[in-house]
């Protein structure tokens, strides 16, 4: 696996990921800012140079990120070859994320990867002109990529209220993007007691050209099966609910202490079912001993629209 940063805000999410935990990837920052790439730890740093805004990186046009990208397509390439999967952590809305990631993930198909991005998209307040460059790099994405994990950083409204911080609110934002990367990490690599094939996920997302929702929910006590479905149906980043209605493929991983019990996998199950009425279904159980007394869920939910009531509506006048 192969975990590449691009842009500013998907490098910082990188440099977030706890090296340790996810150890045996491959970290890969891609920028065409010189300053980010110099504090990143990420051990592949690729520079993509424009000679004309040396110190503006792509002045905040994702035509020039597209174009370095392109530029350097063989190395972008070079730099996938050898991974089975290769996920991208972006920031959508400005010239860099949004210009490089569709090339990137063209070049890391071409590799034979399997490609999954997580991405955010602008919070209203940014202005029309990142809505536009996020919709647009979103859509590009989204042909190139097997899938494409997208959260809307507005949703993180609902989590949040007068008093947070801007630095806080992304840092929600950022923290729900590396609970998805985590989520499918573990997918892949913990050997689970019914286990979720490196072909279900592939089956999931390949060639859907979807964006998928995703949540992750964490419940202990006796309750913890009722609760994190309780959570989960609450989620803001699943609308409440409406994102698994809407749901035409969806995958459920539980992990749980050696306490996990029958009726608690089946009591999720059976409930994510109901909500997902047309989706097709696959599902995975992992016991961690640490997470004794715990339950983790975590699900994405695929589709292949985009739904009005997803994109944040753009503000006037900016
Ligand atoms: P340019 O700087 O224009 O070359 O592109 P870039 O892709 O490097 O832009 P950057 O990553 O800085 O910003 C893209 C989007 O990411 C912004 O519009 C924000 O929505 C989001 N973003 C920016 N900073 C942060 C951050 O600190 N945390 C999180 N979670 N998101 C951020």
């Amino acid at each position: 696996v192969k975990i590449v940063g691009v842009g500013g805000a998907g490098i910082m999410l990188l440099d977030a990921l706890n090296v340790a935990e996810f150890a045996g990837a491959g970290f890969v920052a891609i920028n065409t800012d010189a300053a980010s790439l110099s504090a990143s730890s990420a051990a592949v740093k690729i520079h993509l140079e424009t000679k004309l805004l040396r110190v503006l990186g792509t002045g905040g046009d994702p035509e020039r990120g597209r174009a370095l990208a392109e530029e350097q397509f063989a190395t972008l390439k070079a730099a996938c070859d050898g991974a089975d999967v290769v996920l991208i952590i972006s920031g959508l809305g400005g010239g860099a994320g949004s210009g490089i990631c569709p090339v990137l993930a063209r070049a890391a198909k071409e590799t034979g990867a399997l490609v999954l991005a997580f991405v955010t998209l602008p919070f209203v307040c940014e202005g029309n002109r990142r809505q536009q460059q996020a919709r647009q790099g979103l859509e590009q994405l989204k042909s190139a990529a097997d899938g494409v994990i997208c959260l809307p950083n507005q949703k993180t409204f609902k989590l949040i209220d007068d008093n947070t911080s801007v630095l806080d609110a992304f840092r929600i934002t950022g923290g729900l993007l590396i609970e998805g990367v985590r989520g499918v990490w573990r997918l892949l690599t913990r050997p689970g007691l019914i286990q979720i094939h490196f072909d279900d996920l592939c089956a999931l997302v390949r060639d859907r050209h979807s964006e998928s929702a995703f949540a992750f929910v964490e419940a202990s006590g006796p309750a913890r099966s009722r609760e994190a479905v309780e959570k989960l149906l609450a989620h803001p980043l699943l609308d409440e609910g409406r994102d698994l209605a809407e749901a035409d493929a969806g995958l459920v991983s539980l992990m749980g202490g050696k306490d996990l019990t029958m009726a608690d996998v089946n009591r999720v199950m059976e409930q994510v079912g109901r909500c997902c009425e047309r989706a097709q279904i696959i599902m995975g159980a992992a016991v961690d001993p640490e997470m004794k007394g715990r339950l983790s869920v975590t699900l994405i939910a695929a589709r292949n629209t985009l739904t009005n009531a997803e994109m944040p509506a753009t503000s006037p006048g900016n």
